[in-house]
């Protein structure tokens, strides 16, 4: 425990669980600003769009870091996109972002080149005063192949970058704060450090929209909002949901 609160500096406050359901719901209990619960273990962790996240014990770095991102609301739905790119810097060259927020790395494991997911990202916002946002993440460090929980996942190890997990924990409150203090400084020109690191602009895609829908196209754009804009046959769509995948040519 100490060595976790010394890595993540002074700037924040870190409560470590063994074992706990979810570091969001547990976050969220009694919030307060640049508080972090740590689990070495998360049993019901939780994912976007209503899905379960799940890691085994001592393989993955889950926490959630609670923040005032200290913007106006028109620019919240821009936060898990900062999340994600504050990720990706503590990671390093090697990782890029799915919209919104997943940062993928390619590694052995990733057959030919494909990129996979190493890393989650669950926003959720607080009706506190001022209001807060639960940054929760979730890295896959040290998992198996047989760990993970889907083909389209990878670790950090089988990508070739073993990472001790309480450095990686430092690295990325670190980034998550600087990321944060850029963003709120100007946030209408956060959407630029995004781009840069988007392996989504540009591609083709599928994306499953909330409600069974889905759309294909080719993504053109992503707004300031952190709106992904996508070129269909039906016309341009901006989309603020929805799961992304990327084609490959021919699908
Ligand atoms: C996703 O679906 O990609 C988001 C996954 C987010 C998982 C992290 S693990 C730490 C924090 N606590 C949770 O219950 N979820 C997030």
């Amino acid at each position: 425990m100490a060595r976790l609160q010394e890595a993540a500096g002074p700037a924040w406050r870190v409560t470590l669980h063994v074992e706990a359901g979810s570091t969001n719901a547990l976050a969220s209990v009694e919030p307060a600003a640049q508080h972090v619960v740590v689990a070495d273990h998360q049993q019901a962790g939780r994912g976007r769009l209503d899905r379960a996240w799940v890691t085994p014990p001592g393989a993955a770095l889950t926490f959630s870091a609670v923040c005032d991102p200290g913007v106006d609301t028109a620019w919240w739905p821009v936060v898990p996109l900062v999340a994600g790119y504050a990720v990706a810097r503590a990671i390093g060259e090697v990782a890029t972002l799915k919209w919104p927020n997943d940062v993928l790395v390619a590694g052995p494991s990733s057959g030919s080149g494909h990129r996979r997911k190493v890393c989650g990202i669950l926003v959720e916002r607080l009706n506190t005063q001022p209001p807060l946002a639960v940054i929760g993440i979730g890295i896959n460090v040290d998992q198996t192949d047989a760990e993970l929980p889907v083909p389209t996942a990878t670790s950090l190890a089988l990508a070739g970058r073993p990472v001790d997990r309480t450095e990686l924990f430092g690295d990325v409150l670190r980034h998550l704060r600087e990321s944060l203090d850029t963003f709120a400084a100007s946030p209408a020109g956060f959407v630029d450090h995004y781009r840069a690191r988007s392996a989504t602009l540009g591609e083709r895609v599928r994306v499953d929209l909330p409600g069974d829908r889905s759309i294909t196209g080719r993504v053109v754009d992503v707004d300031a909002h952190g709106g992904l804009v996508v070129d269909t046959d039906d016309g341009t769509l901006t989309l603020s949901a929805g799961d992304v995948v990327h084609l490959r040519p021919g699908e």
